[in-house]
């Protein structure tokens, strides 16, 4: 998988960049890029954004330097993109982030993440060079970097060779493999702290019945779930 990232700040993911589920992706195949929108634009004083028509407060990102900096990565008309790339606007008002949207795009061969910085992007940049408009939440982030960081790292993690054991990915919380609850509790040592105890099942070495607590647990969970 290929992800590029156009930012005005890419210095911003180099401890994203570092993390060792990234790196060990990267050493599976993972190609990381990252574009600055400033290397590209040919407006003077190398400016990439301008006053919103019809007034308001804030700056909008420019629909003709979001087309410079794609023409330059990809070499092609941004208004006609490749059918095996989703360009991916990261914008309070998009499709919100969830585990069967990571598990889509983990599938995918190539993303390209657009981060908007200030208001947000001119409309035709959402229309006209964007395949989907995702969100991670109900509030208003300075820029995209922070979600598109989100995004990346929750796909990043579904990879093969990214995590140490593979399950680890599969049975987690809203996976297929929970039904899309919540996943169950976890405990390690000590058995006991200050009276707190694990559950006797944990510690019986009867995978079966684990296995079956664990279902439970999670369930439970999952009707306690707002979102669900
Ligand atoms: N950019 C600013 N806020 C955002 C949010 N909540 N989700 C995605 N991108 C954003």
């Amino acid at each position: 998988m290929k992800i590029d990232t156009f930012t005005l700040f890419p210095e911003a993911f180099s401890w994203f960049q570092s993390q060792r589920h990234v790196q060990n992706a990267v050493g599976a195949g993972l190609e990381l890029g990252y574009v600055n929108y400033r290397d590209t634009t040919t407006l003077s004083g190398n400016v990439v954004d301008d006053t919103p028509f019809g007034g308001g407060a804030g700056m909008v990102l420019r629909v003709d330097v979001v087309e410079w900096a794609l023409r330059a990565r990809y070499g092609s008309d941004p208004a006609d993109p490749p059918s095996e790339r989703r360009v991916i606007a990261l914008t309070p008002g998009g499709r919100f982030l969830d585990d069967a949207l990571v598990d889509e795009l983990a599938a995918e061969p190539a993303l390209t993440l657009l981060c908007g910085r200030y208001e947000g992007f001119d409309e035709r940049i959402l229309e006209h060079f964007c395949t989907d408009r995702v969100s991670i939440g109900r509030y208003v982030l300075a820029g995209g970097e922070l979600a598109a960081m989100v995004l990346a790292d929750a796909v990043i993690r579904k990879l093969p060779g990214s995590l140490g054991h593979h399950e680890s990915a599969l049975e987690e919380s809203y996976s297929a493999a929970l039904e899309g609850a919540p996943e169950y509790p976890h405990y390690t040592r000590p058995a006991e702290y200050r009276g707190w105890s694990v559950p006797d099942v944990l510690l019986s070495g009867h995978h079966a019945r684990i296995s079956e607590w664990r279902r439970q647990e999670s369930r439970r969970r999952g009707q306690n779930d707002p979102l669900s």
